[in-house]
């Protein structure tokens, strides 16, 4: 059986003047996930989108069959959770640090109907996972300091990712629900299979995507999205 990979474009990178368009084309070129990167300038040193935004994608990502993945770099996330379940969210992750009660804000994003998940940003340990296990549904290893796209790639990564992978797989073997690993920041074509074989299953891709072809063409992810997906195909 292939394993199913999931790419996710990082709308960072989008035309922000032409979002609904970028939304529909990119995820009309193959992809799955709508990935929602949130940054407060307190917790990362940069200020992005907030739940406003989030609701005027709301319908054009549900008619292209996008699902909303709001990584928030925010500090503190409790008082915001909630804002964004109501605007469309479908996965809501948050990084661990920025929680005083990590189990409690894991538990609010379940209670409002969303996915929930943690991310570790580079230097952080995975032992947050411990004991909030069954509470996650999504493990997002940062592959870049969180704050900007178009960063490198930090290889350590790859460890870390064998590391969350032997611990998700034990936990799915035990219980047989499913946690999705993704992985967010310098990911592209020359490197997605080498992240895939150290058991990432969902990638975000902001630069490598949004940098290619004219913005008159709606086909034109196509290119980049197909290349990402054939060297995904290499991996056993
Ligand atoms: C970084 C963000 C990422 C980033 C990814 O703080 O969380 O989602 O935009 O962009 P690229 O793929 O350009 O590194
Ligand atoms: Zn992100």
């Amino acid at each position: 059986m292939s394993k199913t990979y999931r790419i996710a474009p990082s709308i960072l990178s989008a035309n922000f003047a032409k979002l609904g368009q970028e939304i529909d084309d990119v995820i009309s070129s193959g992809t799955d996930l709508v990935h929602f990167d949130v940054m407060d300038n307190h917790y990362v040193p940069n200020l992005t989108i907030g739940p406003l935004v989030c609701e005027a994608i709301k319908e054009t990502a549900k008619r292209v069959g996008g699902i909303i993945d709001v990584h928030l770099m925010v500090e503190p996330v409790d008082r915001i959770i909630p804002d964004f379940a109501k605007a469309g969210a479908n996965i809501i992750t948050f990084h661990p640090e920025a929680s005083k009660h990590i189990d409690r804000s894991l538990a609010m994003v379940r209670d409002l109907g969303c996915k929930s998940g943690l991310v570790f940003n580079p230097a952080t340990p995975l032992h947050y996972l411990d004991h909030v296990m069954d509470k996650v549904d999504m493990v997002l290893l940062m592959s870049v300091n969180p704050g900007f796209g178009g960063q490198k790639f930090i290889p350590e990564t790859l460890n870390k990712l064998k590391l969350a992978r032997t611990k998700i797989d034990a936990y799915m073997k035990a219980t047989g629900r499913e946690i999705w690993l993704e992985v967010d920041g310098g990911v592209n074509a020359m490197n997605i299979a080498e992240i895939a074989k150290a058991g990432a299953d969902t990638f975000v891709a902001g630069n490598a995507i949004f940098t290619q072809g004219k913005e008159s063409d709606k086909n034109r992810y196509n290119t980049i999205v197909g290349e990402l997906r054939a060297s995904l195909a290499t991996v056993k």
